[in-house]
């Protein structure tokens, strides 16, 4: 008796993305609201990539990182903001099998890689302030390469595990993910898998992609705190620490909301707080980032100022 086994299996073709519930009469409201946020990001983020490039001064390791970091969440938005907007103006939730695995996918994979490159940006901060006399010979413009390079491939790379993995769950109903993306622990929930096997997998993985980079860049923190207190002067300690201030902010805000969205997967109760967690670091954490580092960082804002002035006057 497999065949009706196997006609149960492939009647989903498509999942239902639930969304965030909101009555119809807010969905405009919802709609323009994502739209401002999406114009926002792409803007800010762009900006900074076209100031890292453009901008001589710029070209230091910490900047390029940075040109890097504002590349990913272009992309990362753009795997989820763009779907969402349409179906809350269409009202349209459904998503093909195939487009889900691939939106996880990538969503999955930018994510990984932007842990990395969190971490790789904290490595240049540790290594910047606690062997400021080592730092040309270990952030040369090769290994500065090879570590961007690396992050971006060591994220796709990793996620691949996971995806191995989604693609042997099966789906048998029902299809509604209760979501606004297509997610690891949402789409293993919806499986006719065993659960419990699924989500000690799950927690494994995300354990490994998050929390490994997660704990070296709090132990460059800690030794780069440790040594901005050691420096006597006031002054000295200010300036030590506004050249990783800006990081510290990113890197607290994403992984605090990451970490707590990803390491408790199996608590129910959380489940519409965890839906708000995820949009602050899906959707607000690349928002805010461009923000944090423009407007706190001085050569920021004179490549800023240089830009502008060359644009208008054209010098
Ligand atoms: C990303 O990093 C690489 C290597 O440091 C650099 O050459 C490239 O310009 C960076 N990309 C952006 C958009 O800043």
């Amino acid at each position: 008796m497999a065949a009706p086994e196997q006609g149960n299996q492939t009647s989903i073709t498509e999942f239902v993305l639930l969304g965030f519930g909101t009555p119809p009469e807010l969905q405009i409201l919802l709609f323009l609201l994502f739209l401002l946020i999406y114009i926002a990001t792409m803007a800010g983020n762009i900006l900074i990539m076209v100031l890292v490039v453009t901008a001589q001064h710029l070209h230091t390791p910490m900047y390029l990182f940075l040109g890097n970091l504002s590349c990913l969440e272009t992309c990362y938005t753009s795997t989820i903001l763009p779907r969402l907007l349409a179906s809350v103006l269409t009202g349209d939730r459904t998503i093909s099998v195939t487009g889900c695995f691939i939106q996880y996918y990538i969503f999955g994979s930018l994510t990984a890689a932007e842990c990395l490159l969190l971490s790789v940006m904290s490595y240049d901060r540790y290594l910047a302030i606690v062997k400021p006399l080592h730092y040309a010979a270990h952030m040369s413009g090769r290994s500065c390469l090879q570590l961007a390079a690396g992050s971006w491939v060591g994220g796709f790379l990793v996620n691949s595990i996971t995806a191995v993995l989604i693609s042997q769950l099966i789906f048998c109903g029902p299809n509604a993910i209760d979501h606004f993306f297509c997610d690891f622990i949402p789409l293993v929930k919806l499986s006719c898998n065993d659960h419990q096997q699924m989500e000690m997998l799950a927690f494994t993985v995300s354990f490994i992609f998050s929390l490994v980079p997660f704990l070296l860049t709090v132990m460059s923190y800690i030794s780069i705190i440790a040594t901005i207190l050691r420096i006597p002067s006031t002054t000295g300690k200010q300036k030590a620490f506004s050249t990783c201030s800006s990081h510290l902010i990113v890197v607290t805000l994403y992984y605090g909301t990451l970490l707590i969205a990803y390491l408790f997967p199996t608590v129910h109760t959380l489940r519409d707080f965890k839906k708000v967690l995820s949009v602050v670091y899906t959707v607000l954490t690349p928002l805010i980032n461009p923000l944090i580092y423009t407007l706190r960082n001085k050569e920021v804002k004179e490549a800023l100022r240089k830009a502008c002035r060359k644009c208008i006057f054209g010098h």
